[in-house]
């Protein structure tokens, strides 16, 4: 599985925690955010990582910025993400299970390493249930042709 990461000045630090992460548990992943020192707006990463995951190359792609909403709200302008921002567990699975999103996006100003890793750990293992949840899912791709 290929992961895009992406982040802004707010979440170095806990981007290169969870790229530490990614790293330790043999997922190939490629950063699209800042490093340490430079100041980077979120819609610029998100755009960097939403294209990345649409156009295929990606598997799946981490956002983090100081929230995590204003990162999510920018990705999900990119036609064909689905970015969910989740601060606890049972979020980052069910947005697998039931939305298929493709993108999980956390704030470095809400949740901590430890955390932050558990939430990737689950959105990353966990396969989107299909069934009655396609439908809906479908509904919100139609959604994007419509406005
Ligand atoms: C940057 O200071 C901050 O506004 C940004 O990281 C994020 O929280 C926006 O949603």
């Amino acid at each position: 599985m290929k992961i895009a990461i992406g982040n802004d000045h707010a979440a170095v630090e806990l981007k290169m925690e969870v790229c530490k992460w990614l790293e330790e548990n043999g997922y190939e992943f490629k950063d699209f955010g800042c490093g340490e020192g430079e100041k980077c707006d979120y819609p610029d990463s998100a755009k960097a990582v939403g294209k990345a995951v649409v156009s295929g190359e990606f598997d799946r792609g981490i956002l983090i910025c100081g929230t995590g909403i204003g990162i999510s709200m920018a990705a999900n302008k990119v036609k064909g993400v689905r970015a969910a921002c989740c601060s606890d567990y049972f979020s980052a699975k069910f947005t697998r299970l039931h939305n298929d999103a493709n993108i999980l996006c956390f704030g470095a100003r809400v949740v901590g390493a430890g955390l932050a890793c558990e939430l990737v750990d689950v959105f990353l293992k966990t396969e989107f249930e299909g069934g009655r949840h396609q439908r809906r899912v479908d509904l919100i791709t139609k959604m994007e042709e419509e406005f």
